[in-house]
């Protein structure tokens, strides 16, 4: 007991003296990097509860509506000695996409980022189209001009969601012969809370979130229009992950073309060879 005691006793001297040797050692150091001030002080990241909605009151296409990927943080940049600017904010890529449109025995019509497809990119931008490399400028970025004295304090936010429209018919044909039968879709994307210095274009990753939208309806084409839609499992969507460690931006997801430009819907019939339907802006 009372051995035990002791040893108890020097183990918690070891310790403050460890904490101690900590201490001097860091008063030491040179002072804090910019990189390493700028401070997240919250994240939040979440999918919305709410199933995907269907809307069937169009006798052309059949429209969908998922919940709302959603993600903010609250940063502080500390006083920026000299006329700098820095831009903090939100940054997306799409990973994966997987965009189905079966019509029964005829084939599928398919959304398709091709490069992605064939493995020549990791990411395509999730840009807004006018904003790289961000994903907006309202709420998605601050900009912090120097020089300041005080820290700044802000909150970035920016949310996502998909709301297409799927032709009852068969794409490449003039018919509007109701023929759909399932969509399934599988899409991931990473989305980066990153801070850029205006004049070096230096790119500092503060967080980083993985997230994923998975979707499954299935059609009942003979049936009438308002009855055709069911939505299939997963009703709710996995949480996004917030990463313990950062993952590195990878180049595409930083510039031109972004998914929106750069996606082909494509028509791959069950015999034959598929046909581009919408070629890619970009
Ligand atoms: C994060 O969520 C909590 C709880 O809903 C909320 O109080 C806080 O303001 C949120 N923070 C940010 C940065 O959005
Ligand atoms: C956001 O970008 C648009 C398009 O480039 C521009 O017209 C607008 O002024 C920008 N808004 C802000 C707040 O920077
Ligand atoms: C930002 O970039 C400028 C130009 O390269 C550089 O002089 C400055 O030190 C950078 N700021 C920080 C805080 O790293």
């Amino acid at each position: 007991m009372r051995q035990s005691l002791l040893n108890e006793r020097t183990f918690l001297w070891i310790l403050l003296l460890l904490y101690a040797m900590g201490c001097i050692q860091s008063i030491r150091c040179k002072p804090k990097s910019f990189r390493e001030s700028i401070i997240v002080l919250e994240v939040n990241s979440s999918i919305d509860s709410n199933p995907t909605s269907i809307d069937e009151s169009s006798s052309v296409v059949l429209r969908y509506r998922t919940p709302h990927f959603r993600a903010s943080a609250r940063v502080l940049v500390p006083p920026v000695a000299d006329k700098e600017t820095w831009t903090v904010g939100w940054i997306q890529a799409c990973n994966h996409m997987e965009f189905y449109n079966k019509y029964g025995s005829k084939g599928m019509s398919s959304w398709e980022l091709p490069d992605l497809r064939d493995g020549k990119i990791q990411a395509i931008s999730d840009s807004d189209g006018v904003n790289y490399p961000w994903y907006g400028n309202t709420t998605e970025t601050c900009t912090v001009v120097g020089p300041t004295k005080k820290d700044t304090k802000f909150v970035v936010s920016m949310n996502d969601n998909f709301y297409p429209s799927v032709t009852w018919g068969i794409p490449v044909s003039d018919s509007n012969v109701p023929q759909l039968t399932s969509i399934h879709r599988d899409q991931s994307f990473t989305t980066w809370l990153v801070a850029i210095n205006q004049t070096s274009g230096e790119t500092l990753v503060l967080q980083t979130v993985r997230w994923r939208m998975q979707l499954n309806i299935d059609v009942d084409p003979d049936k009438s229009l308002g009855k055709r839609a069911t939505l299939r499992e997963p009703l709710v969507q996995e949480q996004p992950q917030v990463l313990g460690k950062n993952e590195p931006i990878p180049p595409n997801a930083m510039v031109k073309p972004n998914a929106n430009d750069a996606q082909v819907l494509m028509w791959r019939p069950k015999t034959g060879n598929p046909v581009v339907v919408i070629p890619p802006k970009y």
